[in-house]
């Protein structure tokens, strides 16, 4: 009987020493980014992911070849011990080029007064420019409605010469809607990694799809915007860009929202910052006032309840500021109006599901090419 006790705890002995030696295949790793939001003259703030909870940090290399480490805290409290990292680089100086190189620290324990470390992992560095204080020129691409199809936008980016242009919009429903985190990174980010996004920014306006889901609320996390705003203003050499947020299409108390949409109010607050932004130095003194916002700000016989609400309360505000051109999406379509048939004095530029949009403006002028999915140019624009 003895014997047969023994055999049994050497078998059990044996097959745990066995399970102490399988590897652990999950290693820790970045699963998505890079990717540089809320670029400006003077700093950018860069995300990415991890498979496990890390302490993020950023080595920055500038023009000199002089190196720093930058961890961001709040309260007396650094951040990390999530997998979703966010660092903001300050300080920077206008029109240069830095190096960067994302760190992050794996955290195998987090308690109150013991804190264990696992694996540290450097990624390759990156690089990125900050915007110049005065440039004469500016470049852009505006993409919109891609709604998850990623395949397809990476046929815009691939043809989209992005090495030329200084940054890029999504205009809205990038994703048809958000019920999973998870769903922004297949549905546009990774791609946008792929191509540009570890070394120019996107500029991620928010469509009436991205409205949509549980994870709706979550959106700022995974972005950085600037002021924490969905709806703001920048400079890029010669254009003041203003970027709104369009909020639904429908009635808020329409039947699919469950009482849980508020946007009527919600656009009276972003209207009330519009009518303070178009007083704004940087916007009366600007070349160039480029308005990008996803649903079309159109005087239009038919039109849904959303559209209507912007038409009635924002175009007339945006007609008296004096807009050079507004770059809208939603309908599926591509249509152009010109200053006199948009009913606000502004050319209007809607780019379909199918096309993306080069823009390259100056001191002379606007050019813009509406180009399909290949790449080849359907329709051009000028603006004097
Ligand atoms: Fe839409």
């Amino acid at each position: 009987m003895k014997s047969k006790f023994m055999l049994f705890f050497a078998i059990c002995a044996y097959s745990i020493s066995i399970i102490a030696q399988v590897p652990d295949n999950d290693n820790f790793m970045v699963t998505h980014g890079p990717y540089l939001q809320n670029l400006d003259g003077k700093g950018v703030t860069i995300i990415w992911t991890t498979n496990k909870p890390a302490i993020p940090g950023v080595k920055m290399t500038g023009p000199d070849g002089k190196t720093w480490f930058v961890r961001n805290s709040r309260d007396g409290i650094v951040d990390g011990g999530g997998m979703l990292h966010k660092v903001r680089i300050e300080g920077l100086e206008p029109g240069t080029a830095y190096k960067y190189s994302i760190n992050s620290v794996q955290i195998l324990k987090y308690q109150a007064y013991k804190v264990y470390y696992g694996d540290t992992l450097a990624r390759k560095a990156e690089s990125f420019s900050t915007f110049p204080l005065r440039k004469e020129q500016t470049s852009f691409v505006v993409v919109n409605d891609v709604h998850d199809n990623s395949a397809k936008l990476a046929s815009y980016l691939k043809n989209a010469t992005l090495g030329e242009k200084d940054l890029v919009f999504f205009n809205g429903d990038m994703v048809d809607y958000l019920q999973a985190t998870e769903q922004l990174f297949p549905g546009f980010v990774d791609t946008a990694v792929y191509y540009f996004a570890t070394q120019k920014p996107f500029y991620y306006v928010r469509g009436n799809h991205e409205t949509r889901g549980f994870v709706a609320r979550d959106l700022k996390n995974y972005f950085d915007y600037r002021n924490d705003r969905f709806y703001y203003s920048f400079d890029n050499g010669p254009v003041h860009f203003i970027v709104l947020d369009c909020g639904e299409d429908k009635p808020d108390n329409n039947r699919y929202y469950y009482g849980l949409a508020d946007y009527d109010s919600y656009r009276r607050e972003e209207l009330s910052w519009l009518r303070e932004e178009v007083k704004s130095e940087s916007f009366r003194k600007a070349r160039y006032r480029i308005v990008i916002i996803h649903m079309p700000v159109l005087k239009e016989e038919k039109q849904g309840y959303g559209m209507k609400f912007l038409s009635d309360n924002f175009g007339p505000v945006l007609q008296s500021a004096g807009i050079n051109l507004a770059i809208n999406a939603h309908t599926h379509r591509n249509t152009f109006y010109d200053a006199s048939k948009s009913g606000f004095g502004f050319p209007v530029l809607v780019n379909s599901n199918n096309s993306f949009v080069e823009v390259f403006a100056d001191q002379q002028d606007i050019n813009i090419a509406v180009k399909d999915i290949g790449g080849k140019i359907i329709n051009e624009y000028n603006i004097k």
